[in-house]
């Protein structure tokens, strides 16, 4: 073969590995292989020869054209596989990555004491209440007999909302659930039969006490409800609570302007790791003649009792946690003990 077509050969290979896409390449074909191409205008030229030397030279522009089409063709497929290559590579799923399951929660152990306490008061006829965390100075206090200026309200250190309408009545958060008991009251006719958990504020932190905790309230009022009626509700619901019979009560006396008498209710494991050693479970007592008044109620007709627990304590004592703190500090491997 002459030297020239061997440099255009030459020429068609670096065209054609120079060419980066096949819009390109297919253009650069065209240089060589097209109507105007190179070598179409050397076969073109086989016309003014003659005999022998066409036909060699005939054969010579065949082979050539042959070796370019091949060039092109193997340089089709690089461009083809670069690009399925650059499409696997943007598209790429790595499988090995470990998926972003959802982890499974659990239920926090003072709500397993709080739905525990909800379904042993239903079990003897509770009904259960619920109400705002956002209390009004009345109802937090004054319905509940402490008069205004007197010294219980700086016992249970108030949180005051700070909040320009609302009707000239200081607003708090609400420093104990016993509200419940004046707004469930003035809202159902007697006999009254309620528990009410939740939250409950005090500026007060340390192991024993938190900012934010819960209590539950308990309230009967009908008209021959007694103290003694008290002592069966609450013994029965602290053996169905820490599941033993093994345990006893006592009621210490004690005040709390919304009850008189009032008590606090210890109780006592009589055996187990915690037994022999009295330990303070519950405000109670029998409602005030006032606070039933303020119920809307007739104290001559209507008597009953509270009480108010707290269910930190209750949870404390029932799983042997001594830092009140870590239920609030959402250490998972705290947590997780509770939900297995
Ligand atoms: N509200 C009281 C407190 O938070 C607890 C309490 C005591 C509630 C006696 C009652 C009760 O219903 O009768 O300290």
């Amino acid at each position: 073969m002459d030297s020239s077509l061997d440099e255009l050969i030459a020429q068609a290979r670096d065209r054609f590995a120079q060419a980066g896409d096949a819009a390109t390449l297919e253009n650069e074909k065209a240089v060589f292989l097209g109507k105007q191409g190179s070598l179409t205008a050397l076969l073109k030229g086989l016309a003014a020869l003659q005999g022998e030397e066409k036909r060699t030279r005939g054969a010579q522009i065949n082979q050539a054209k042959q070796q370019v089409e091949a060039l092109l063709n193997t340089r089709r497929g690089e461009l083809a596989q670069a690009e399925l290559d650059r499409r696997l590579a943007a598209e790429t799923i790595d499988v090995t990555l470990p998926g972003r399951g959802r982890g499974v929660g659990g239920i926090h152990p003072v709500i397993r004491t709080w739905q525990r306490v909800e379904q042993i008061f239903r079990s003897i006829g509770f009904d259960v209440a619920d109400g705002p965390e956002i209390e009004n100075d009345w109802t937090n206090f004054t319905a509940l007999n402490n008069p205004e200026n007197h010294p219980a309200r700086s016992m249970q250190d108030t949180f005051y909302v700070d909040m320009n309408d609302a009707g000239g009545l200081p607003l708090v958060l609400r420093t104990h659930t016993s509200p419940m008991q004046v707004r469930y009251a003035r809202m159902n006719k007697p006999p009254i039969k309620v528990i009410a958990p939740g939250r409950t504020y005090r500026v007060d932190s340390d192991a024993t006490h938190s900012p934010m905790f819960h209590q539950v309230e308990g309230l009967w009022i009908a008209e021959d409800i007694s103290f003694a009626d008290l002592k069966g509700v609450y013994t029965n619901f602290l053996r169905a609570f820490f599941e033993t019979d093994d345990l006893t009560l006592r009621f210490r006396p004690s005040f709390f302007p919304f009850t008189e008498p009032s008590a606090e209710i210890d109780m006592m494991f009589t055996s187990g790791p915690n037994q022999g050693r009295w330990l303070e479970i519950s405000g109670s007592g029998q409602v005030h003649p006032q606070v039933v008044r303020n119920f809307g109620l007739d104290p001559e007709r209507y008597i009953g009792f509270a009480f108010g627990s707290g269910l930190e304590r209750l949870t404390m004592l029932r799983y042997g946690v001594d830092d009140l703190r870590q239920f609030f500090e959402g250490d998972l491997r705290f947590l997780r003990q509770f939900n297995d």
